[in-house]
């Protein structure tokens, strides 16, 4: 009988170095905002960013309209179901408006895509996408981030509001979930 995996979390971008990066988005989404622009923020995994570049997006000089879309998720599990529906809409008026979608990750692409072809459908003007944290080689639908914080490999984060089965949203810093090998 083999004894059972213990996890932990190794650190991938600590809290200053995401904060920087944070500052650094917000300072970009300024310089072409428009005031009918509305942040949209995909719960519930991008609360802490969305929550941070609102603050960082006031200090650039914007004082930024946002609201909720609220998808479904992974569930309990590591990899994705495939299919993307609403949980809960945005409520606010999108109809030609400027939108920025943000999200924590973009990993296989159906999440974003979906909430743009969403917003779009809702009659957006315009749909940008910020994804704090993009994993490339995941890629299973043709989609990039307008503005992305961090270019991850294959490995799985939790920390900042990103979760895996729901634990570890509270985590001051992102990390990468190591699974420890058995004690002998
Ligand atoms: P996609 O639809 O495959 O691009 O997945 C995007 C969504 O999956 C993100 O909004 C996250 O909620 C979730 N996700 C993707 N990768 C990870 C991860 O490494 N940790 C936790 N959640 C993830
Ligand atoms: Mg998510």
């Amino acid at each position: 009988m083999t004894a059972p995996r213990e996890t932990s979390i190794r650190m991938l971008y600590d809290g200053s170095t995401i904060a920087d990066r944070v500052e650094r988005i917000a300072e970009r989404l300024a310089e072409n905002h428009t005031r009918d622009r509305l942040m949209v923020a995909i719960l519930k995994g991008s609360f802490v960013f969305a929550a941070d570049l609102m603050r960082a997006l006031m200090r650039a000089g914007v004082d930024a309209d946002i609201d909720f879309l609220r998808l479904s998720s992974y569930g309990q599990g590591t990899s994705s179901s495939g299919t993307v529906t609403v949980l809960c809409d945005v409520a606010a008026e999108i109809a030609d408006r400027d939108v920025v979608v943000i999200d924590d990750i973009l990993d296989t692409g159906r999440t974003l895509a979906f909430a743009r072809e969403h917003l779009l459908a809702r009659g957006a003007r315009s749909v940008e996408t910020v994804a704090l944290i993009d994993k490339p080689a995941r890629r299973q639908v043709r989609i990039q981030a307008d503005h992305a914080g961090f270019r991850c490999e294959d490995v799985f984060v939790v920390g900042y509001g990103i979760d895996m089965g729901q634990r570890y949203r509270g985590l001051p810093f992102i990390g990468h979930v190591v699974e420890d090998a058995p004690e002998r």
